[in-house]
């Protein structure tokens, strides 16, 4: 149960967040507030997306390759601690769940969520699909959250980190949350990360830049989220939504442009925007599996192993501490 004060903390940090970035030159929001209710339904939609391949491809993964995983873990023969971070639905892992469950092996199924919501739904529909689990879900930061669970547990662990995720930090950043991973684990512990890989740029362009235009309105759903929560009053058609996609960095960026000069008030702040000023909302890197080996070293890891889809889209690697 989320409690009042909590509420009010959380919208407090929101706003402040909010406050930051729209003061910083260039102006940004943070991609973690995309998922309120609305957003959540319109990254459910972008997921549908004909042009959006990474959740089919890492889906084909986890229905094709759950064996596979199962042998990895074969080793803790007295058990693991299945977390993933940043679980969102389960709909991939849940697979994977459903596999070692069918199987008999012995694990806790820790899900990390950023979203109470979302882990109070899983917590309710997975016992419903896989009886024997045992789920312990933990709202928080994933590191932070991570941590707990270490202090809880001792056995051997198996961490996801799937989906898109890494891929919304810089590589330093994801050099930075390697390291600190690494501090967290035990030698015999398995990591697996979802990477989306290099590929035809405007593969990876379209999927950013549907011509539906969801993509438009996850973006702009922040905006109106900033309307409803902080008492915003920005008019999301004075604003659009611009793609990028640098194939030699692999950094696909996605901002908002503001069709005029125009003031927005948050409360009682008033904030100004030029014609053609950008706000930045997400980084989405893409690798090849060099760089993905030149980021695991960096991490003070090694790659055991890459899953591949059958079109090499994406691949789920398997790392071990170095
Ligand atoms: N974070 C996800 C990704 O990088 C979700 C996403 C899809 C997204 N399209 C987006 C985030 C556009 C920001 C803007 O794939």
């Amino acid at each position: 149960m989320v409690t009042f004060t909590e509420l009010e903390e959380k919208q407090k940090q929101f706003k402040e967040d909010v406050l930051m970035g729209l003061n910083s030159s260039p102006k940004y929001l943070l991609p973690k507030y995309f998922y309120d209710g609305f957003g959540d339904k319109l990254f459910q939609q972008i997921m549908a997306l004909p042009e959006y391949y990474l959740t089919d491809a890492e889906m084909e993964i986890f229905k094709t390759r759950c064996k596979e995983m199962m042998l990895l873990v074969s080793e803790f023969k007295d058990g693991f601690d299945l977390i993933e971070l940043g679980s969102g639905d389960a709909l991939k892992s849940s697979q994977l769940l459903k596999c070692l469950s069918d199987n008999k092996v012995n694990y806790t199924y820790y899900p990390i969520d950023i979203s109470g919501d979302v882990l109070e739904l899983i917590s309710k529909t997975l016992p419903k699909a896989i009886p024997t689990i045992e789920i312990q879900a933990k709202q928080g930061e994933y590191l932070e959250a991570l941590k707990e669970v270490t202090r809880i547990s001792t056995r051997p662990k198996l961490i996801l980190f799937l989906g898109a995720n890494i891929g919304n930090m810089y590589p330093q950043e994801a050099e930075s949350f390697l390291l600190e991973l690494n501090d967290l684990l035990n030698p015999t512990d398995l990591l697996m990360i979802g990477f989306d890989l290099k590929k035809n740029p405007w593969t990876i362009f379209n999927a950013y830049n549907d011509s539906q235009g969801v993509t438009k309105e996850f973006n702009l759903n922040l905006l109106k989220r900033i309307n409803r929560e902080l008492d915003g009053d920005f008019n999301t058609e004075l604003f659009e939504h611009y793609e990028s996609y640098d194939p030699c960095s692999g950094a696909c960026k996605s901002y908002l442009i503001s069709l005029a000069d125009q003031t927005v008030s948050i409360g009682s702040e008033v904030l100004k925007f030029e014609e053609n000023e950008c706000v930045f909302m997400e980084i989405s890197q893409k690798y090849t599996l060099k760089e993905i080996d030149a980021l695991a070293g960096k991490g003070s890891f090694m790659v055991e192993r890459h899953l591949f889809d059958s079109r090499k889209l994406f691949s789920d690697v398997i790392l071990k501490r170095k």
